[in-house]
């Protein structure tokens, strides 16, 4: 794992009236996974980039580790991260398992050594080696063509990982299906990853913090329920989606509603569920409180007054905190 700092970091093309990265700074914190977010030319695949310095900045600095990424050598840099596009770019001249394992950490290593290594990426990234190790990268489906450049991005063992709108070219249930499937990589390895993408789902879905960029210029940094709940101008606002009502109880944790369990709750709900699936169960039993557990203990619960409530203190919240971001009191959502 590896914090990467962005300071000042902006990066200006030749004959370009405004810069492509304007003056951004930000922290991705160690282990995280962190969307880029942002319409089409706002600089997200720019700012990538220059992590592993494909790009150099104009000026500004990227740290990996504290360690400014001028002071290593490109090569070694880039051989150290892991980097995924949408055109993953397998050798297709090369079998599935030759793709792998081109990657120079485990040339050198015995036949051995590299099957097993190479066996243990595959069953991670869902493919079964048996059946996919010998096959061709046109053999293979786009889905399976992008597992297999996970499985080539993580095989040095990266401590970091830039993903370029991965699964941008897949249908919508190939691509759910491999966000799920790096959610679970990530639970097991833990990388530090900046992740672009133009879809706010993906996004949501993915991300612990979330960078929305536009022109250039980074407009807000947080957490997802942060972006929702605090969205720094309108057009953070419409993008996240910060008045969708149910997008709130979709990211919420339940622990947000808690209040002091009382005999009402005839059922338990683990202390790390969002509030969607809590208030969806609270309406099929018409009312009552659901306990919320975590290692066997009860925090509280939760029951649709106090669900309500929670959702309207955010709203609350925000709209006090907006006094900053001149928004007007009467644009502060309302619900009910
Ligand atoms: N090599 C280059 N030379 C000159 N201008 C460039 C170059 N690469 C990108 N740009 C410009 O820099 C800006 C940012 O481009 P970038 O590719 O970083 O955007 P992006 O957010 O990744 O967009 P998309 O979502 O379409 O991939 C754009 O205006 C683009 O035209
Ligand atoms: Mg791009």
């Amino acid at each position: 794992m590896a914090t990467i700092e962005f300071v000042d970091v902006t990066k200006e093309y030749p004959n370009a009236k405004t810069p492509a990265v304007d003056n951004v700074s930000f922290t991705v914190h160690e282990g995280a996974i962190c969307m880029l977010l942002g319409t089409s030319g706002s600089g997200k695949t720019t700012l990538l980039r220059m992590v592993n310095r494909l790009i150099d900045p104009t000026s500004g600095e990227i740290r990996i580790d504290g360690v400014p990424t001028t002071q290593q050598d490109p090569i070694a840099l880039r051989r150290s991260i892991g980097y995924v596009i949408q055109q993953v770019g397998l050798f297709p001249h090369l079998s599935i398992e030759d793709n792998v394992r081109v990657v120079p950490s485990i040339l050198g290593k015995s036949a051995a050594e590299t099957r097993d290594r190479v066996d243990e990426l595959l069953h991670l990234v869902g493919l079964e080696p048996a059946e996919y190790r010998k096959r061709y990268p046109r053999q293979l489906s786009g889905g399976q063509q992008q597992r297999v450049g996970l499985a080539r991005a993580l095989a040095a063992d990266p401590a970091v990982l830039l993903m370029d709108e991965p699964f941008g070219a897949l249908d919508a249930i190939t691509r759910a299906r491999l966000q799920d499937e790096l959610l679970n990589v990530q639970r097991g390895v833990r990388k530090t990853i900046l992740f672009v993408t133009h879809d706010v789902e993906e996004a949501f879905k993915l991300g612990d913090q979330i960078v929305v960029m536009s022109e250039g210029k980074l407009v807000q940094e947080g957490s997802p329920i942060e972006l929702l709940a605090q969205p720094a101008s309108d057009f953070v606002r419409q993008l996240v989606g910060a008045d969708n009502i149910l997008r709130q109880f979709e990211y919420q944790p339940v622990t947000a509603a808690l209040e002091p369990a009382t005999d009402a709750a005839q059922e338990r709900i683990a202390a790390d569920e969002r509030l969607l699936p809590a208030l969806l169960r609270l309406i099929q039993m018409r009312n009552g409180a659901l306990a919320v557990v975590r290692d066997g203990e009860t925090l509280g619960q939760v029951s649709l007054a106090s669900v309500f409530a929670s959702v309207q203190s955010i709203h609350r919240n925000a709209s006090a905190a907006s006094g900053e971001h001149n928004r007007s009191a009467d644009s502060a959502p309302v619900i009910r």
